[in-house]
C-alpha cells in the first residue's frame, strides 16, 4: 500500500507575494506612524505563533518609539476550523499605554475578541488591532480590526508565519493550502 506522501509545497497556490506583502507593510507602517505621531511609547503585542514574521517586518516601518510584546493565543490546533475555545497566556503591563495588538489573520473574530476583552482589563490608554489577513466572511462576533494589509476571501492559507500542523510558517509568500 502506498504512504499518504506528505504536505509540501505542491499543495499550495499563491495569493500574494512576498513583494506585495512588503509593499503593503511599508504603507501599514507609515499610517501607524502618522497615527500615533507624538507617542512616547507604542506597546506593540505580536500574538504568537503565527504574527511572528509579519510583526518583526512591520516594527521596522514604525519610526516611533516602540516596546514589543508578546501574547500566546490558539484556538485551531491542527485543524483547519476555530475551535471557539481560546487560550490566552501573557505576562504584560500595559497599564495607561497605548497598545497596539499585531495578528496574522482574523477569520471568526473569536480569538483577536478573546485577546482585546483580557487587555482592556489592564487598563491600556487605547488598544488597536492591526491584521496581516482579514477574512470578513468567516466573521462569528463583531469585530473590525482597524489596520488590515489583505482582505481574503474563506481560503485556508498558509506562508508568512501561518502554518497548517506547524508547516510553511516560513515562506516568504502566501499561499492557499489546497491538498
Ligand atoms: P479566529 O479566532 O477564527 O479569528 O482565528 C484566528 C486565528 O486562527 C489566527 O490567529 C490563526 O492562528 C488561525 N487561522 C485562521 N485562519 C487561518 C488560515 O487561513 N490559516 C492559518 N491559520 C488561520
Amino acid at each position: 500500500m502506498n504512504k499518504p506522501r506528505r504536505m509540501d509545497k505542491r499543495d499550495l497556490r499563491d495569493l500574494i507575494s512576498a513583494e506585495r506583502i512588503e509593499e503593503r507593510i511599508r504603507d501599514l507602517g507609515k499610517n501607524i506612524t502618522n497615527d500615533y505621531a507624538g507617542c512616547p511609547e507604542l506597546v506593540v503585542i505580536c500574538v504568537l505563533n503565527g504574527a511572528f514574521m509579519f510583526t518583526a517586518d512591520l516594527v521596522r516601518h514604525i519610526d516611533l518609539p516602540c516596546r514589543i510584546e508578546f501574547l500566546r493565543a490558539s484556538s485551531y490546533g491542527n485543524r483547519q476550523t476555530s475551535s471557539g475555545k481560546v487560550t490566552i497566556t501573557h505576562d504584560i503591563d500595559i497599564g495607561k499605554r497605548h497598545v497596539l495588538l499585531v495578528e496574522d489573520i482574523v477569520d471568526t473574530g473569536l480569538t483577536i475578541s478573546g485577546i482585546i476583552a483580557e487587555l482592556r482589563n489592564l487598563d491600556p490608554l487605547s488598544l488597536r488591532v492591526c491584521t496581516l489577513l482579514d477574512k470578513p466572511s468567516q466573521r462569528r462576533v463583531m469585530v473590525s480590526p482597524d489596520y488590515t494589509g489583505f482582505t481574503i476571501p474563506a481560503y485556508f492559507v498558509v506562508g508568512y508565519g501561518l502554518d497548517i500542523a506547524g508547516k510553511f510558517r516560513e515562506l516568504p509568500y502566501i499561499g492557499v493550502y489546497r491538498p
